[in-house]
C-alpha cells in the first residue's frame, strides 16, 4: 500500500455517519473511482445562493478536505471564486481557512455565503422591501453606468434602480448583503444578456420580443429560493471555532495575512486559460458589479486575471516544462500568431501562483489542483503534465492524478476561443485532480 493509499484508507472512518447529501465512500476503491458526483446536488445550503462559472462541487471539496486534514488544520484556496472551499471548511469546523481572489464580485458572493445570518430577520425584511417597492411615492436616483441602456430596457433600469436604492438602505449589513446578492442574480436575468455562455452577448430573441421582465416577480422568486437555502444552512451549520479569511488580491503575490509554512492543504481550481478565450469571469460578473459599485473598472478584470497580460510572455518558463516547450512549438508552427504569447503568458502567471503558494504550505502538506486541459490551435494543451513538471521544480512529489467527468459544474459546453460570435469549440468535459505533496 502506498503512503497515499494509507492516508485514504485511514480517512474512510471519518466519512461515516455523514450527512447523506455528501459522499460516503466505504472502500479505497470507491474513494478512488467516484469523482463526477453526477447524482449530488451542488446547490445545497449557502452554496446555492448564487451561481459562478466553473464553481467547485461541494462534495468534491469535502472529500479532499476530509481525506487530507483534521479539524485542527489550515486550508487555503488560492483561486477561491464563489467561496466553495471556505464554506465547506466552515461547515466542517476546519480551524483556519483562507481564500485569495481577484474578482471583487466573487469576494462579495463568498462573504455573503459565509456570514452567520438569522433567517427570521431576513424573512421579516422582505415584507418591508415589498412595501417600499410598490410605494409610488418612493423617490430614488436612476442608476447609470457604462452601456446600461444597451443591456436593459428603460423600465428595467427604473425598476432595478428603485429596488437597488431600497436594498442599499437596509440597516443590518448582513441582511443587506443577503438581498443584494439576490439582486445580483436578477441583474443578469432581467438584462438582455444571452445566458448560454459567460461572455456578454445580447440575446437576439429578447431584443426581437421587446423583453420586459417583471423586476418584483424575479426578485421575489430568487429571494424565496435563497431564504429556503438559508434556513437549511442554519439548521445544518453549527457554531464552531473555525475562521475564514478572504483576501481580495492577486494570488501571484505573497499575502502576509497567511503565515509562511502554515498551511496543511491547498485545494484549488485555477482558471483553465486566459479569461478572454476560456471562462470570462470578468464578463460574467460585470453587470452585477457595475450595479453594486457603480464603477466601470470591472470591465478590465479579465485582463488582470491569469494570462490576461500578453506582455508577460517571457520564454524562460519553457525551460521548466518539456511538455510546455513541445506544445508551444507546435502552436507556433501551426500558426505564427500571438496565440503562442497568450499561452506562454498564462503559464508564466500560473507558475508564479505556484511559487507564492509554496511559500504558505507546510513541509509534508498536500496541494490538490483541479484542472482542465484546453485546445489552442488544435494543440491539446496538457496543463496536468505541465503543472506536474512545474511542481517538481518547486519541491513537490506527484502522488497521483485522477480524472473526473464534468457533469454538474456550471461550464459553457462550447466556448469561442477566437472571440468571434458563432465560432465555437467544445470545452473540456473532463478534469484532472492532481495530488502533490510538499517534500
Ligand atoms: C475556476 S475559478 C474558481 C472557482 C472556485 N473553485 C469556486 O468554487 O467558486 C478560478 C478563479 O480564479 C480567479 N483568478 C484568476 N486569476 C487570479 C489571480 N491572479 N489572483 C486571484 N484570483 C484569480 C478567477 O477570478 C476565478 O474566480
Amino acid at each position: 500500500m502506498t503512503e497515499l493509499e494509507g492516508i485514504i484508507t485511514n480517512s474512510l472512518s471519518r466519512f461515516k455517519k455523514e450527512n447523506p447529501l455528501y459522499f460516503q465512500p466505504h472502500t479505497l476503491e470507491e474513494w478512488e473511482t467516484i469523482w463526477d458526483f453526477a447524482n449530488y446536488d451542488a446547490n445545497i445550503y449557502n452554496h446555492g445562493l448564487h451561481q459562478y462559472p466553473a464553481r467547485f462541487i461541494p462534495q468534491l471539496v469535502r472529500k479532499i478536505i476530509k481525506t487530507f486534514t483534521t479539524a485542527n488544520a489550515s486550508v487555503l484556496d488560492i483561486f477561491s471564486g464563489a467561496g466553495t472551499t471556505l464554506l465547506e471548511c466552515k461547515y466542517m469546523g476546519i480551524k483556519k481557512a483562507y481564500g485569495i481572489e481577484l474578482n471583487p464580485f466573487a469576494i462579495f458572493m463568498a462573504q455573503t455565503k459565509l456570514q452567520d445570518l438569522d433567517d427570521h430577520i431576513v424573512i421579516s425584511s422582505l415584507a418591508e422591501i415589498e412595501k417600499s417597492f410598490f410605494d409610488e411615492n418612493y423617490s430614488f436616483p436612476l442608476i447609470s453606468f457604462k452601456n446600461i441602456d444597451f443591456w436593459y430596457s428603460k423600465n428595467a433600469i427604473s425598476g432595478l434602480s428603485k429596488l437597488f436604492d431600497i436594498l442599499s438602505h437596509i440597516d443590518d449589513e448582513m441582511v443587506k448583503r443577503f438581498y443584494l446578492l439576490v439582486f445580483c442574480e436578477i441583474s443578469r436575468k432581467t438584462s438582455f444578456l444571452d445566458h448560454s455562455g459567460f461572455k456578454m452577448y445580447r440575446s437576439k430573441l429578447k431584443i426581437q420580443r421587446d423583453f420586459e421582465p417583471d423586476i418584483w416577480i424575479e426578485f421575489n422568486k430568487t429571494a424565496q429560493r435563497n431564504i429556503v437555502l438559508l434556513k437549511e444552512n442554519n439548521t445544518y451549520s453549527s457554531t464552531n471555532e473555525s475562521t475564514q479569511t478572504l483576501i481580495y488580491g492577486d494570488s501571484r503575490i505573497v499575502h502576509p495575512e497567511i503565515p509562511a509554512h502554515s498551511i496543511d492543504l491547498i485545494l484549488t481550481s485555477p482558471p483553465y486559460g486566459d479569461s478572454k478565450t476560456t471562462v470570462a469571469y470578468g464578463q460574467y460578473s460585470r453587470l452585477p458589479w457595475q450595479w453594486l459599485s457603480q464603477k466601470d473598472d470591472i470591465i478590465q478584470l479579465d485582463n488582470n486575471l491569469l494570462g490576461g497580460n500578453i506582455k508577460r510572455s517571457d520564454t524562460t518558463i519553457l525551460n521548466l516544462s518539456k511538455k510546455l516547450k513541445e506544445q508551444t512549438d507546435a502552436i507556433q508552427t501551426a500558426d505564427n500568431s500571438k496565440r503562442v504569447k497568450d499561452v506562454i503568458a498564462f503559464y508564466n502567471d500560473l507558475y508564479e501562483t505556484l511559487i507564492s503558494a509554496t511559500h504558505y504550505i507546510k513541509q509534508g502538506g498536500y496541494f490538490v489542483l483541479v484542472t482542465g486541459n484546453r485546445t489552442v490551435k488544435k494543440v491539446y494543451l496538457r496543463t496536468d503534465i505541465i503543472i506536474t513538471e512545474f511542481a517538481e521544480t518547486l519541491g513537490y512529489s506527484i502522488e497521483k492524478i485522477y480524472s473526473r467527468k464534468i457533469c454538474n459544474k456550471r461550464m459553457a459546453l462550447k466556448n469561442s476561443p477566437t472571440n468571434e460570435k458563432g465560432k465555437t469549440v467544445n470545452t473540456m468535459m473532463t478534469e484532472n485532480i492532481i495530488i502533490l505533496k510538499k517534500c
